[in-house]
């Protein structure tokens, strides 16, 4: 990957920051339902029985190692992030897979070193936001995860959600200024990252928005499970067979 390029890329340094504390944050602030929500996502990518998988913005790779681990069969897993820290926890957990694998690849999801039409199905954990919100560059995100994928693919997206409920929408905006906000920067030691995390978070798009945002950049077939009263979802969409 051209580091330069990718050090340009929002948000790359506030991701080189974190991956010390990254997973037990995740648990703590989510109280261990963001294993529920990657769980969830795993099943949809192996109920396709696939062949290969590529998991985008794999972080600590909590999604693929589970892909890894719940599947009956070997797979091909890659698992791209441009943070070779957030790698290099990843690779570490990995050792623990028990003759299951991961290819790590160090990539920014603007330029996917991978062929067209190459994986089954590509999944992304509590990333889509980060690479949509705000973001300049998310067509040509969104451009190459469906580049990559074969036709027919599926692209499972685990996200944050706006749930519709008043009173579960107040309790949710409580959640992420007080539990996320405070308590995440308090603990992490990395305010920004987690004021950020609740600010992005509190404001992202609603499941219509992000189905109209996916259909917009060529995918089709928008299917949306919401997760903890909507305050969390599971997406898809395909890419079209032509
Ligand atoms: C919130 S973490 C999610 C990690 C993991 N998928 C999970 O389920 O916990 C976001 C990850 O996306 C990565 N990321 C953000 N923008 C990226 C980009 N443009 N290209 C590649 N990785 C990116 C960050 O480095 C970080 O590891």
């Amino acid at each position: 990957m051209d580091r330069e390029a990718a050090a340009r890329r929002p948000l790359f340094r506030m991701f080189n920051d974190v991956p010390g504390r990254y997973d037990i944050m995740n648990r703590i602030l989510t109280l261990g339902q963001d294993e529920r929500w990657r769980k969830k996502a795993v099943k949809l990518c192996l109920d396709e029985d696939p062949e290969r998988v590529l998991d985008i913005c794999t972080g600590t790779a909590d999604l693929a190692l589970r892909i890894a681990k719940m599947a009956d069969k070997p797979i091909e897993i890659t698992a791209s992030d441009f943070s070779q820290p957030m790698l290099d926890v990843a690779a570490e957990k990995a050792q623990k897979l028990n003759g299951r694998k991961v290819d790590f690849v160090l990539a920014d999801t603007a330029d996917l070193p991978f062929e067209n039409n190459h994986f089954n199905v590509s999944t992304i954990g509590f990333a889509f936001r980060n690479l949509t919100y705000k973001n300049k560059f998310a067509g040509q995100y969104l451009s190459e995860i469906l580049r990559t994928l074969k036709p027919g693919g599926i692209f499972i997206i685990a996200e944050s959600s706006q749930p519709k409920n008043p009173i579960l929408k107040l309790g949710f905006r409580v959640y992420l200024k007080v539990w996320v906000q405070w308590l995440g920067g308090l603990l992490s030691g990395h305010s920004r990252a987690y004021r950020y995390l609740a600010v992005s978070a509190l404001n992202y798009y609603s499941p219509e928005e992000v189905g109209k945002l996916l259909e917009e950049n060529g995918f089709t077939g928008f299917q949306h499970i919401p997760m903890l009263g909507g305050s969390a979802a599971i997406y898809s969409v395909r890419k079209p067979r032509k």
